[in-house]
């Protein structure tokens, strides 16, 4: 029998982790399962394309990674309600009858790894989100649903700050300032989700912003060594903080428990993943 496939689309893909976390819930859960990581050409209509054959190959789920996740929100038939939030997907399921569910689970991602792993309580705390951009909006609803006293998106481009604070008007008012504007006080918790990457150059940005417990922490993850942000964040004197190791492995855990109905534990595998 044809094993059951899932595959994790992008460009680029090769460094992706999501083979390898995918593989580790099957084992740990005893199911049978292909992990693939897909490159999708930049060219137009060519993740439809590649979606539709993997669909008719077998294809039970998919992770959908950039820069394609606004792209795939139009490619399935029904769509969660925190991925309506989003205006975009990150995980899609095939179901038997042909058609398409769209799910984002990178907020959730998020919050529990902020909440269960790094021990972080949300509520009625101040947080500060650095960028305005896909990974923004993909978050903010999660995070809004933990009660935060108050977030302010702060933007090179202070208008798009401006339309990603309105369309979330209705669950709570977001505040928003251009990056050069930012300024004290201090944050509770620091998201950075700058697209500054892994070796990129950290903007300036004002001292006063961290204090003695703000925890800072970078969507993006280098198993290396810190990312740009994170050595800001030190420099600036933070004494917790983390990449977005932790948001990935929670994000995949809840694709997991949509096409698999089962939720890995995700502490064994991110120590696995780190050694
Ligand atoms: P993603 O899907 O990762 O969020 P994106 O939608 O392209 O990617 O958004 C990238 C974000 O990083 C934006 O907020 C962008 O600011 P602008 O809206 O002004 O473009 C921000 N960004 C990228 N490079 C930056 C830099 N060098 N300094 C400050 N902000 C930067």
């Amino acid at each position: 029998m044809n094993m059951n496939r899932y595959a994790v689309f992008g460009n680029p893909i090769a460094h992706s982790q999501s083979p390898l976390i995918h593989q580790l819930f099957a084992e740990q859960t005893h199911i049978s399962l292909t992990y693939e990581a897909i490159l999708v050409p930049l060219t137009l209509n060519e993740l439809s394309k590649t979606l539709d054959q993997f669909q008719k190959e077998n294809g039970k789920g998919a992770n959908i990674t950039l820069p394609f996740k606004q792209e795939a929100y139009f490619l399935v038939n029904t769509l969660s309600d925190r991925a309506i939030c989003a205006k975009a997907i990150n995980t899609i399921r095939f179901n038997l009858n042909g058609s398409r569910y769209g799910d984002n689970t990178d907020g959730i991602g998020l919050v529990r790894d902020l909440t269960l792993h790094q021990k972080q309580n949300l509520h009625n705390k101040t947080i500060l989100i650095l960028g305005a951009g896909g990974a923004v909006s993909g978050i903010l609803a999660a995070l809004i649903a933990e009660k935060p006293a108050k977030i302010l998106i702060a933007n090179r481009t202070a208008t798009k700050a401006k339309i990603l604070a309105n369309r979330f008007i209705d669950l709570m008012p977001i505040e928003y300032c251009a990056l050069e504007n930012l300024k004290k006080p201090s944050f509770d918790l620091i998201i950075n989700a700058m697209s500054v990457g892994l070796s990129g150059t950290m903007p300036v940005l004002p001292n006063g912003l961290i204090h003695a417990k703000t925890f800072c922490y970078d969507l993006v993850y280098d198993l290396s060594s810190l990312t740009p942000f994170l050595v800001w964040a030190k420099n600036q004197g933070a004494h917790s903080y983390c990449d977005g190791l932790g948001m990935l492995v929670e994000q995949a855990a809840e694709a997991f428990y949509l096409w698999h109905h089962i939720r890995p534990n995700t502490t064994k595998i991110l120590k696995i993943i780190k050694t």
